[in-house]
């Protein structure tokens, strides 16, 4: 029997334990803070924003799995044991990412927000669509979401060009990567969305020097953001001053610097903004806690986990 700890904040850990349980009825399944037991026994921590310092008081550790996709919140432990530390890879997250990226996308394309206004109004007015295809969408990070979310945009007809650390050569995808590959890419990206990890390499990549650079004479007639990364991507007050100014026709903002997003951010009542509460890719236990548990099997089978977060580079 192998002991799994699962030490969880900010998410409600009783549907974790229960689908652990009903998954591994095999292995011994703790729960911090109340039922840790013995912490020399723990060989896996199954974390979500672990107090720092946690972790490292369970000697015998092999591995630490996170159950999101990001593992920024862990690197930052400064006492983070050294053992490999797994993130979650799960076609259910995968898939509420792209639908997200989708739907806001769409929202742009169809003018649904102004459609919205005059519905208010009780106004039927007609206004021109551009062809999906002289629209560009420009998706920072394709890793494992922005790919997916770059592929169900061209089947439905996008332009798509995305920007990453290393060369990535995508069907149909115009790639760029590293620095000089940064301007290119957001030269020609209209509706710019941002699905990078928080390393420190990207922290405040989203400022109003790069917002200046987005195509704002395409077929859409204007820039738009979507971050549904991470908050430390993004500086708000260089995005407030982009809508401002008009250079930012719009914004989707999933994730924030500060979460919960402060009751006073002008942000919250801003008309050209769009905020949801960090759920673009909503981490449900129904699903990920088999692939959490796949990956300690594996391991326990002698092999090396997959999806491990290379420390040196920061995701
Ligand atoms: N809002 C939500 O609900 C939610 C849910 C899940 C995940 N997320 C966020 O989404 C992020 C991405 O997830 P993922 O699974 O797609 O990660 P991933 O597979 O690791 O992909 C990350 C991508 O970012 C690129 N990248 C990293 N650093 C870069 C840099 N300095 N310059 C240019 N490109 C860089 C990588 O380039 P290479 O391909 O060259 O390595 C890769 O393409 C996560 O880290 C997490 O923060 C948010």
């Amino acid at each position: 029997m192998t002991s799994i700890l699962l030490a969880i904040m900010g998410w409600d850990p009783k549907g974790w334990e229960q689908r652990f349980r009903a998954l591994a009825p095999q292995h011994d399944i703790r729960v911090w803070p109340d039922a840790v037991g013995d912490p020399a026994d723990i060989r896996y921590a199954c974390v979500w924003k672990p107090p720092a310092g946690l972790l490292a008081g369970f000697p015998n550790l092999k591995a630490i799995l996170s159950l999101g996709a990001g593992a920024d919140d862990l690197l930052a432990d400064p006492e983070l044991p050294d053992v490999p530390v797994v993130r979650i890879v799960d076609p259910d997250l995968t898939m509420r990412m792209t639908e997200y990226v989708v739907l806001h996308v769409l929202m742009y394309h169809r003018r649904q927000r102004l459609y919205d206004a005059q519905q208010r109004e009780r106004r039927w007015l007609e206004h021109s669509q551009p062809v999906a295809s002289e629209v560009v969408v420009g998706i920072m990070g394709l890793g494992v979401l922005g790919t997916s979310a770059a592929q169900m945009l061209q089947r439905i007809g996008f332009k798509v060009v995305g920007w990453s650390r290393t060369p990535k050569a995508l069907p149909g995808v115009e790639a760029f990567h590293g620095a000089r590959g940064l301007e290119p890419f957001l030269r020609q990206s209209e509706i710019l969305v941002c699905l990078l990890p928080a390393t420190p390499a990207t922290r405040g990549i989203v400022n109003l020097d790069l917002l200046h650079k987005l195509g704002r004479h395409g077929a859409l007639q204007g820039a738009y953001l979507i971050n549904a990364g991470r908050g430390a991507l993004q500086v708000d007050a260089d995005i407030l001053a982009a809508l401002e100014e008009g250079s930012l026709a719009g914004a989707v903002l999933d994730v924030f610097p500060t979460e919960p997003l402060p009751i006073e951010s002008p942000l919250w009542g801003h008309p050209k903004v769009t905020i949801t509460p960090h759920n673009a890719a909503q981490a449900v236990p129904q699903t990920l806690a088999m692939s959490v548990l796949q990956q300690i099997d594996r391991i326990e089978r002698g092999h090396p986990p997959e999806n491990t977060i290379d420390r040196a580079i920061g995701y």
